[in-house]
């Protein structure tokens, strides 16, 4: 039988490992590209109050950002007509957007980087696309609106989400 004290010293180690192991594990999630599984997006977006924001519905949202991004927070795609890139999982634009410092005459109207749009949370994703939406009259957004998503039957993409 071992005393306290060296049982104390055997599991010392143990117990390190184990939260070098944790640590590990929280810093490769944390710098993981987070990519949302459908459900849980459209909980994200119905807690984030979008549902029927502007007049736009839960389904348009989930599939414009279908069509976009795929759900993948990390996406980054050039837009060679305006010279300028779309981020994140709704794809904002830096042109008017937001500011990524390479982009000519951005107007940065959400007033943030665009590596805030790149983030797993997507508190500010949210604010800046609320921003997006109430000037969808006077600046065109998101091509995949009109392409794929208005006017269709969009009830498969929050089916069974319990919504
Ligand atoms: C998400 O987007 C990033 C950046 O484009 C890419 O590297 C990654 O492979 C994408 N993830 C998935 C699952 O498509």
């Amino acid at each position: 039988m071992l005393s306290p004290v060296s049982q104390q010293l055997i599991q010392l180690p143990v117990t390190m490992k184990a939260l070098l192991t944790l640590g590990l594990l929280l810093f490769s999630v944390s710098v993981q590209a987070k990519v949302y599984e459908r459900c849980e997006f459209a909980r994200a977006l119905k807690r984030s109050g979008m549902d029927g924001y502007y007049g736009f519905s839960l389904g348009n949202w989930m599939c414009v950002v279908h069509y976009e991004s795929n759900y993948n927070t990390t996406a980054i795609n050039y837009s060679p007509v305006t010279k300028s890139r779309n981020y994140g999982i709704f794809q904002i634009n830096s042109r008017y957007w937001c500011n990524d410092e390479r982009t000519t005459q951005a107007e940065n109207i959400c007033k943030i980087p665009c590596s805030d749009l790149l983030r797993d949370d997507i508190t500010e994703a949210i604010k800046c696309v609320k921003k997006v939406v109430r000037n969808i009259q006077a600046i065109p957004a998101w091509a995949s609106l009109k392409a794929h998503c208005e006017n269709r039957d969009l009830s498969h993409y929050t089916q069974n989400c319990g919504l």
